[in-house]
């Protein structure tokens, strides 16, 4: 317990020097050519991107100091030293080290898509071979309902190891793509963050509260210095977060799930990124044509965003993508209008489904109603994570 209450006055310490350090560097991104246009604003100003390194980098050096004192009254008695817990903090921060230099890399280089896919999967693996070492269990309990089919638990073996692989991946390019106005990303990765660490105190009563401080261990640490991050990325924008901070994010939510088992409970939080990244898959794929930025358009007149829309050639229209605009229209879920040669409709992000359903609204307002969402999906998790659990499971 009292390694906790350390590690909170490091983290408050690292809030401060977070807080501190982003605008005194912001010129040397610029001067580097890191630096983004505010696509939702009147202004031109260069605003430096891929401050998301900096907080990283402290969130990355609080936990380094904090080993010591996690690890300090084993490292007296050589013996019984829990090689097993530390290599796995070692193999967390490996990844999500990895996780960072790559997110700087794409924000340096823009990579392509097909790299972003493959980066998280690649700096998963120290995580993949620690849990094969220390682990290596690859079960999966049934839900009561299918049990009379499966039995009460089924081993799927190597298909857990590609399941925690695309898990990384999700969790890094969900938070990605649900981007592009003022302090959504680190908004919604602040709540994710919250909702694990108020789960991680819920749990430390159980049995695995080992595992739970674990992760406690690496969350505290996260949310401090994402906080001061927020405050420099909030409406209007000083600091743009860059996919550095994304990556990071993704990485240390699907760290603290695959080891401290609740993967699951972590995808549950997942729930506004599940939505977005299923209804924008026909872009993703390019069934549907995917422009550069799919975040919302901003009017100078009235100084409000609505959604920004992609355009359909009708005679490059194939079946799959047809099929895909009836059903979405049917459903009401596309704002969509035609003529002879085109379709216009909007960029299939929920951010844009906000705007087509809410209609036209300030960007703050439009933020502000997508974390609300965020934080009622939270609430859905926990009542499916508690009440519900019990018919599903013997808890
Ligand atoms: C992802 C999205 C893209 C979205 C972009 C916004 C997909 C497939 N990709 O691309 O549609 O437009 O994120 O981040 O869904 N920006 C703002 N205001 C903000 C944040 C960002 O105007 O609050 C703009 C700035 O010009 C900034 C740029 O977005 O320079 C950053 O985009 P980047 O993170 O490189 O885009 P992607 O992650 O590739
Ligand atoms: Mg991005």
């Amino acid at each position: 317990m009292w390694s906790i209450i350390i590690l909170i006055i490091f983290c408050v310490i690292a809030y401060f020097i977070t807080d501190e350090l982003i605008p005194k560097l912001k010129h040397l991104f610029i001067n580097a050519g890191l630096y983004g246009i505010d696509l939702c604003k009147v202004s031109q100003e260069k605003i430096p991107e891929a401050l998301g390194v900096v907080s990283g980098c402290i969130f990355l050096v609080t936990i380094f100091l904090f080993i010591p004192i996690a690890f300090g009254n084993d490292l007296m008695d050589r013996g019984s030293f829990p090689h097993n817990e530390f290599a796995e903090l070692l193999a967390a921060l490996l990844s999500i080290c990895c996780m960072l230099l790559l997110g700087f890399a794409d924000d340096v280089l823009n990579l392509k898509w097909r790299y972003k896919l493959l980066l998280p999967t690649v700096a998963s693996l120290p995580l993949l071979v620690v849990y094969y070492v220390n682990f290596n269990s690859t079960t999966f309990v049934v839900p009561l309902p299918l049990r009379q089919f499966f039995g009460v638990s089924v081993n799927i073996g190597f298909l857990y190891y590609i399941y925690m692989g695309m898990l990384a991946v999700f969790c890094t390019n969900a938070i990605n793509i649900l981007a592009g106005i003022n302090g959504l990303e680190v908004g919604q990765s602040l709540v994710i963050a919250l909702s694990i660490i108020v789960f991680n105190l819920f749990e430390l009563k159980g049995d695995q509260f080992k595992a739970h401080y674990f992760s406690l261990h690496i969350m505290i640490p996260y949310l401090s210095t994402t906080l001061a991050l927020f405050k420099h990325n909030w409406f209007p924008s000083r600091v743009f977060v860059g996919d550095t901070f994304c990556y990071v994010s993704g990485m240390t939510f699907a760290v603290v799930g695959i080891l401290s088992h609740f993967s699951k409970t972590v995808l549950l939080f997942f729930l506004p990124q599940i939505i977005n990244f299923l209804y924008s898959v026909p872009q993703l794929f390019h069934i549907i044509p995917c422009p550069r930025h799919r975040l919302p358009k901003y009017s100078a007149e009235t100084n409000l965003l609505q959604a920004s829309r992609t355009v359909i050639a009708k005679k490059d229209q194939k079946y799959l993508s047809k099929k895909i605009v009836e059903v979405l229209s049917f459903f009401r879920l596309l704002d969509k209008f035609e003529d002879d040669t085109s379709i216009v409709m909007n960029n299939m992000t929920l951010i844009n489904l906000f705007l087509i359903k809410f209609g036209p609204m300030s960007e703050v307002r439009l933020t502000v109603m997508l974390l609300i969402f965020q934080v009622l999906c939270t609430c859905v998790a926990f009542i499916i994570r508690y009440p519900l659990a019990s018919y599903f499971y013997d808890v």
